[in-house]
């Protein structure tokens, strides 16, 4: 029988990493993590081994990648709040752009050619069309976005003068959890939509509804949610295909389906048939008004579609998962 392939991921005890982790060993790849715990956590990490580590320690990550005989290497560790990328720039560029040089200086010194990249919708700044395609202007509008098309550049060179094959994938909002599993999304401070309102919701506190007067139909940003269990699956899929193939391309993942915070809003209210407590805040820093994929690229490359992905399906299992979470009937 052939051996399962040792995959390291980075930032495996993260949200996207930990259900990534999941999915690796349902298809036999053996995931090891590799994470700081800065956001992570240890208790998410079930499907393999954790190696406590920097993405800027050069030597923790060759070790790691002789001790365990990586053959390849899923990027996700980063930090990506957007509006702490305004405030602390310098992190930014440190933690994500110099992570990644450092990661990628790993890699060469290993003689490891295969990389699965999270970049995100951020690297497009403000859409200029309905749905955003790859080939869309590449505009960041905050820093968290810039140091992300960073590291997409950097790849791309690493591919030109060193052979490197890759695949980056521009995540839309990674939402929902694999609640059977007891994992999700459980960041402090939380700052993405639906974990937000499901805390609202358990906790009977106020949501805050930050900008309401965008140029959109109802005032209030409009955004693409893609299951996190798509996601996960999306990067099981793209390593199969890298690891035979020579590859250098970038995809969207999202639904194509954009969704204003207000309609969200009132799915959620309609699924748990309470009201929530609204309130309204000034806008975030630099919060692209409307961000919606065109999702064709992936879907008709690997003949699949992010089946996970309608907003019942999220809240439900966001839900299902924050009331394990917080103790709640
Ligand atoms: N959540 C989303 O909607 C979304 C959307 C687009 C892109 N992304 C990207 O997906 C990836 C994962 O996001 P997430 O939502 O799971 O975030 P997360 O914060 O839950 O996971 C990131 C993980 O990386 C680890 N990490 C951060 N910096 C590190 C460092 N220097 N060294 C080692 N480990 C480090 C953290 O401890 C954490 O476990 C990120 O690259 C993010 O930019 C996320």
């Amino acid at each position: 029988m052939p051996k399962n392939k040792n995959v390291l991921v980075t930032g495996g005890a993260g949200y996207i990493g930990s259900h990534t982790c999941k999915i690796l060993k349902s298809n036999n790849f053996n995931p090891v993590s590799y994470d700081n715990l800065s956001s992570g956590k240890k208790k998410f990490v079930k499907w393999g081994p954790l190696v406590i580590g920097e993405l800027g320690d050069k030597n923790k990550i060759i070790k790691t990648i002789k001790k365990y005989k990586i053959e390849a290497i899923i990027h996700l560790a980063a930090k990506s709040i957007v509006e702490d990328s305004e405030l602390n720039k310098n992190s930014y560029f440190i933690n994500n752009l110099h992570g990644t040089i450092t990661l990628l200086e790993a890699m060469r010194e290993c003689k490891i050619k295969k990389i699965i990249f999270s970049s995100t919708a951020a690297v497009y700044g403000e859409s200029t069309t309905f749905k955003i395609k790859e080939s869309h202007k590449l505009s960041p509008i905050n820093i968290y976005g810039l140091t992300k098309l960073m590291c997409e550049n950097f790849i791309k060179t690493m591919k030109q003068i060193d052979h490197l094959d890759y695949i980056i994938l521009r995540y839309f909002n990674a939402s929902g959890s694999d609640y059977v599993s007891n994992i999700g999304e459980l960041h402090d401070p939380e700052t993405h939509l639906i974990p937000k309102l499901s805390i609202a919701f358990c906790l009977k506190t106020n949501f805050y509804i930050y900008g309401n007067n965008y140029k959109t139909q109802d005032g209030t940003c409009i955004r693409d949610f893609i299951h996190v269990l798509d996601i996960a699956e999306a990067h099981v899929i793209s390593l199969k295909h890298i690891l035979k193939n020579n590859i250098a391309e970038t995809y969207n993942l999202g639904t194509g389906e954009g969704y204003s915070i207000k309609k969200i809003i009132n799915i959620f209210e309609e699924i748990t048939k309470t009201k929530i407590k609204i309130e309204y805040a000034k806008e975030r820093i630099n919060d692209p008004r409307k961000l919606v994929a065109d999702p064709k690229k992936f879907n008709l490359q690997f003949n699949w579609k992010a089946r996970k992905s309608s907003l019942h399906k999220i809240i439900y299992s966001e839900l299902a998962w924050r009331k394990k979470q917080l103790k709640i009937k």
